[in-house]
């Protein structure tokens, strides 16, 4: 099976890993700082800190944020469940606005219409590396002084008008689980140019700690570190970034062109200004004699590692659907998720797939993929 995802590891990683082994620091120290300071000079930030991974990022941010119990952020339910959790996690309420059919991130149209008097943040999610309509939603966002927490958690070197993601919105956060486009196993940064929500954000992430370190500590916080030894691999990875996203790009735009010999199939659209980094690959088949799982299926039996991640978008999770039980909710009201009905976030739940995309796909790995196409479409 040619697999959805293949980290590349090399000796640099395992060098740089030995090397803070021998050092004896293990915990967070200068190795994260000389990450930050590189991941934040890569996204075009003033500032960025590690965390111990993509989630806690968020939800570091958000506490940061100031953000209290009941109150509301508008995120895209089609995603992973820990943008929606973050939020909720916190005490905070997710609102789910639909999605734009062709892009499959946040419709800015349909925004203005969910902002409350509770509102008080946007969370976009650049889902797959294809970033989100960022100047619309950042115009709206101003219009209500609204906060803006970008998930780039599967964007790495993703760009809107030439300018990186996460360093769009007022703080930005990253994973860098096992699969993304820069990993570290598990790991996760947060993004900013505002100094005091930096300030913040560093007490959140560890037990309030004050700035001159040592034993006196000022809010309730967590411990959100991220281990040296991570941060080393992540410096590596860092350094492979620009030019998987680059073999990403090249591998997406091979199979756009390849794939529009079938009317049935349509791939995620990269408006103008727009540049994914193809974490994933997710076209829609859109046909009256293949459903998607048998697509999927039929793709597998080729050996071609295909999946469809979000069939259930978030408002029809377990975890909404029953969100009555969460601790929060005897302090907070939350909306019926149950009876939410976002078209078109379930009408692409159920017609995305996705096929490997990742950097080490070889070209027959490539002709594999486009032999399956012909083979199970005709
Ligand atoms: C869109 C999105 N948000 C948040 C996360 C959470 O990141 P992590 O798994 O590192 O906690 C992920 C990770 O898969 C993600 O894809």
């Amino acid at each position: 099976m040619i697999p959805f995802t293949k980290p590349i590891v090399g000796e640099e990683e395992i060098e740089a890993v030995k090397r803070v082994l021998e050092s004896g620091m293990l915990a967070e120290g200068k190795v994260s700082r000389e990450l930050e300071k590189l991941f934040a000079e890569y996204t075009g930030t003033k500032f960025a800190t590690v965390t111990n991974n993509g989630t806690t990022a968020l939800s570091t941010a958000l506490e940061a944020m100031g953000l209290e119990p009941g109150d509301e952020v508008i995120t895209s339910p089609f995603t992973f469940i820990a943008s929606a959790n973050s939020i909720a996690m916190i005490g905070a309420v997710p609102v789910f606005v639909d999605i734009k059919p062709d892009t499959y991130n946040l419709d800015p149209e349909l925004i203005e219409d969910a902002i409350t008097d509770k509102t008080r943040a946007i969370m976009p999610v650049h889902i797959f590396g294809m970033p989100s309509d960022m100047n619309h939603i950042l115009e709206i966002a101003e219009s209500h002084d609204l906060q803006v927490i970008e998930d780039a958690c599967q964007a790495h070197g993703a760009e809107v008008d030439g300018k990186k993601v996460g360093s769009l919105g007022h703080v930005g956060a990253f994973s860098f689980y096992a699969t993304k486009n820069m990993m570290t196993g598990e790991g996760g940064m947060i993004t900013t140019d505002n100094e005091e929500l930096l300030d913040e954000i560093l007490m959140v992430k560890n037990h309030g700690r004050g700035k001159e370190g040592g034993y006196s500590h000022y809010r309730i916080g967590y411990n959100n570190r991220m281990m040296d030894i991570v941060s080393a691999i992540g410096i590596e990875q860092l350094r492979r970034l620009p030019k998987a996203v680059k073999q990403r790009r090249e591998n997406a735009k091979e199979y756009d062109d390849f794939l529009s010999e079938f009317d049935s199939i349509s791939p995620q659209a990269e408006k103008p200004g727009l540049m994914s980094s193809y974490h994933l690959y997710a076209p829609c088949i859109y046909s009256e004699k293949i459903t998607r799982d048998e697509l999927v299926t039929a793709l597998r039996s080729e050996g071609v590692g295909s999946r469809a991640v979000y069939a259930l978008p978030c408002h029809l999770q377990g975890t909404y659907l029953n969100i009555h039980k969460w601790r929060w909710a005897k302090f907070v009201d939350y909306p019926n998720y149950s009876s939410m009905h976002l078209p078109v976030s379930e009408e692409i739940g159920q017609r995305h797939f996705d096929i490997p995309v990742h950097p080490s796909l070889t070209e027959e790995d490539k002709e594999h993929i486009k032999n399956a196409f012909y083979k199970i479409l005709g």
